[in-house]
């Protein structure tokens, strides 16, 4: 558990994957997928988890809860809900958030003109709504966030008016939003100096903490928070993967690393443990089905990859020539398990355990036996083909409506490229299809569509290599939408062979789908070992 310490120079971290990053188009997440992240996020030493946004339903409420009672441990994290500046919304979010030992109630209006037009309401009457709300939720919470939004678009007079409302009535902490990524860094930089200094009761030494939420949309969002920290903002509203609306929000890895690497030009710090990022970063991609671009910073596939023959002598004569921080210092261990066939259950367990993964009982079993295959084809088991196979692992779960249980492809340029795929349901029966396709990847998801009866679009399928080598195990991340609907889900599977993950992400989409959408329209009983043929 990490230990959160505070003092003038600690910038908290406020994480809102679970809040402004689900709302990324098609990162649809499970009540219990949100439970785990939220727990991985409290290990990772953040300080506030915004853990949803209990009024927009019931399901989320339910989450929201559910993070508050398990993860809002009194050595925890703080727990938020958001809550617009209506009645309802704010009772909502308290029922949401209430049994947390440090709960929290975020509420927003939108002040920039447009905002205030859309909510059909004049500067006078979005100040008598910030008011209501923040006087409502300080009457519930004794930790209120006020956030004005689209600030980045408002007058600065009225920024003022709104921020010393909201202060005036219980909040203790103002968040200054760019809601569509808007504002450049030295313009933004001087608007928050300018509020931290004119706002009536939220001045230096006030006890009002500032924080900045910014939006990627021009691609400044880390450069903002960060402007943002060097005039006396104090927390930062931040996302894993920088995932969110539209370009995303500032990503958390950034911030941090900035901070951490920067230390003497911010002298500031956090309360994250930046060894655990790298585990966050990947159950986030695996949950979301959101693959991360190669090239995105810290966490990126090639962040620490070095390419030109310049570099590669550079680093290998010192790593400082090229590096400005070390891949372990995010939890990118280099150290290679060699592990063989004799090796045992106990070695595996502990250098999971070192790896952050407390792995057990049949779960243990399950990595064991796929380890030792792996490890009968490949000579080097690397800590990341481990995080994959536990990733993969925990990809399936026992809840799960249907379950790959063999697959056989036959593709090549002599015929046509076929698939038979065997599936369990949750009746526990077998149900077996064959099917032809323009590829063997094609050919094994038509089967599964057969096996399966959900009809989805496929949006997005990326595959990418655990390590280097022809032996590596390949990760696959699918996205897929139901037909006829706008959400969408993620899936994720690893295998060292890349049908077999495919397939595993294609059906662990199909899955979080299925439970999200209702039941299933499975295959009629009485087909098993039904063999069908399509073209
Ligand atoms: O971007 C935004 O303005 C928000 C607010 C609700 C804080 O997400
Ligand atoms: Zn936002």
């Amino acid at each position: 558990m990490a230990t959160r310490t505070y003092d003038e120079h600690t910038v908290i971290i406020f994480d809102t994957t679970l809040r402004d990053g689900e709302q990324s188009p098609g990162a649809t997440l499970s009540s219990a997928e949100k439970l785990e992240i939220a727990r991985q996020l409290s290990v990772l030493g953040v300080d506030v988890i915004e853990a949803g946004f209990p009024a927009a339903s019931p399901d989320d409420l339910r989450a929201v809860q559910r993070i508050a009672r398990e993860v809002g441990t009194p050595d925890g994290p703080t727990v938020a809900g958001l809550a617009r500046a209506v009645e309802s919304d704010i009772r909502t979010a308290w029922e949401g958030v209430g049994q947390a030992a440090k709960p929290r109630i975020h509420t927003f209006l939108g002040t920039s003109p447009s905002h205030l037009a859309m909510l059909r309401i004049d500067k006078a009457e979005g100040l008598q709504r910030i008011r209501r709300a923040v006087a409502l939720a300080k009457s519930l919470c004794a930790d209120v966030e006020f956030s004005p939004m689209d600030a980045g678009r408002t007058d600065t007079e009225y920024l003022v008016s709104a921020c010393a409302v909201a202060v005036e009535c219980g909040a203790t902490t103002l968040n200054i939003p760019d809601t569509v990524g808007y504002v450049m860094p030295t313009e933004w930089a001087d608007t928050l100096e300018m509020l931290i200094n004119e706002t009536p009761g939220a001045g230096p030494g006030s006890g009002v903490i500032w924080s900045v939420h910014c939006h990627n949309d021009l691609g400044l969002a880390t450069a903002n928070t960060l402007a943002g920290l060097r005039r006396g903002v104090r927390q930062v509203e931040v996302t894993i993967n920088g995932i969110g609306e539209r370009a995303g929000n500032t990503s958390l890895e950034e911030v941090v690393m900035a901070i951490h690497t920067r230390k003497s030009f911010y002298d500031l710090r956090t309360n994250i443990d930046s060894t655990q990022i790298m585990k966050t970063s990947r159950m986030v991609r695996n949950y979301m089905g959101m693959p991360v671009q190669p090239n995105k910073a810290i966490v990126g596939a090639n962040a620490f990859a070095h390419e030109s023959g310049i570099h590669q002598d550079g680093v290998l004569k010192n790593a400082a020539t090229f590096e400005i921080m070390t891949p372990e210092t995010i939890g990118l261990t280099q150290s290679k398990l060699v592990l063989g066939k004799h090796s045992g259950r106990h070695a595996l367990r502990v250098r999971l355990s070192e790896l952050g993964y407390d792995v057990d009982g049949d779960e243990l079993m399950d990595v064991f036996r796929r380890f030792k295959t792996l490890a009968d084809m490949k000579k080097t088991v690397t800590d990341a083909d481990l995080e994959a196979l536990v990733a993969d692992e925990a990809a399936q779960k026992p809840e799960d409506y249907f379950r790959l249980v063999d697959i056989q492809v036959v593709c090549g340029t002599m015929g046509m490229p076929t698939a038979t795929v065997k599936m369990l349901n949750q009746r526990g029966e077998e149900l077996i299809v064959a099917a032809v396709g323009t590829g063997p990847v094609d050919a094994s998801y038509r089967a599964v569509d057969e096996i399966i009866q959900a009809p989805s679009a496929l949006l997005e399928f990326n595959v990418h290599s655990v390590t280097e080598g022809i032996d590596a195990l390949g990760e696959v991340t699918v996205r897929i939408a139901p037909a006829g609907s706008s959400r969408t889900f993620g899936g994720y599977g690893a295998d060292s062979d890349i049908v077999v993950s495919s397939v595993k992400a294609y059906v662990a989409a199909l899955n979080r789908m299925i439970a999200s959408m209702g039941s299933a329209e499975v295959a009629p009983e009485g087909d098993v070992a039904m063999v069908g043929l399509s073209a």
